[in-house]
């Protein structure tokens, strides 16, 4: 175990490359408002879903080791890129050196766990950035549960710059939205459900319902991440006493902490306070 990671219970922690997770944040705080919790944005480098394999699993691990350093023994990747390209290597490689006992979620298995009672067609298309569709993790994840399930994905590289840069609302998003949603549906007619596979793209929604025909279920993944992580802590007692409950958010970011407190605004409408750190 690393000498320098507090061993007293401590918030849980919630990772993003940028203020999406915060739409899943919100979703988990709902459902468990008794815990503390730590967020952290990594605004200064996102978005990771354009970036490599090697540099996605390096700066997360970096914003996981420093939420450990924060005294979180649980920490939730509210992010699918992370969760895509570095939860498992995380696991498996550094949870071992760093502290066997700390435990690293992603948003990934939660949200698949629920695709085979929503779907009838089984026809299933998922929309994402272009790291996560390229992982194949959706597709892989899906069939480990539901081997029947045909799975089809389209990448999105425009719909998180549109939130990060408070154009979700504006009419230029629409040309982006509608293509993207058009290219997927294009790839299968027999689609009937629709995962939006980022954290970002629940402030994205309003346009997405006006672009997707009615029949087709769209799937958000809060609720399913916040009631996932609530039977996770119901099951894992030794990890769940590890966790304060003082109803406490910490916001942090890895970027200047004007902008985060604007922004985050638009998410949770809530005012903050944020603390900038480094990451490194
Ligand atoms: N919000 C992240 C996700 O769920 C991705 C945003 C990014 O590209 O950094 O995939």
């Amino acid at each position: 175990m690393k000498q320098d990671l507090p061993n007293i219970p401590g918030p849980i922690g919630v990772f993003d490359s940028g203020y999406g997770g915060l739409t899943i944040l919100k979703q988990i705080r709902g459902v468990l408002p008794e815990y503390d919790y730590i967020y952290l944005g990594d605004n200064a480098r996102t978005p990771y879903g354009t970036r490599s394999f090697e540099v996605v699993y390096e700066f997360t691990r970096q914003a996981v080791t420093k939420l450990f350093e924060m005294g979180c023994h649980l920490v939730i990747l509210a992010c699918n890129t992370a969760s895509a390209k570095a939860l498992r290597s995380i696991q498996i490689n550094d949870l071992p050196k760093i502290d066997p006992s700390r435990r690293v979620l992603g948003v990934i298995r939660p949200t698949v766990e629920s695709i085979g009672e929503i779907t009838h067609s089984r026809h299933v298309g998922v929309l994402a950035t272009d790291g996560t569709i390229k992982s194949e993790s959706y597709p892989l994840e899906i069939h480990k549960l539901f081997p029947d399930i045909i799975v089809s994905g389209e990448a999105c590289p425009m719909w998180v710059p549109l939130v990060e840069n408070n154009e979700a609302n504006s009419t230029g998003a629409d040309y982006f939205i509608k293509k993207n949603i058009d290219q997927l549906l294009n790839k299968d007619k027999l689609i009937d459900t629709v995962i939006l596979g980022c954290t970002h793209y629940p402030l994205l929604l309003p346009k997405i319902q006006r672009f997707i025909p009615e029949n087709i279920q769209l799937v958000t993944q809060g609720e399913y991440v916040a009631t996932s992580l609530q039977n996770y802590l119901q099951r894992h007692p030794e990890i769940d006493k590890k966790c304060t409950k003082g109803s406490t958010t910490q916001f942090c970011t890895s970027e200047a902490k004007d902008k985060f407190t604007e922004s985050a605004f638009v998410f949770l409408n809530e005012v903050i306070s944020v603390q900038r750190v480094l990451l490194e």
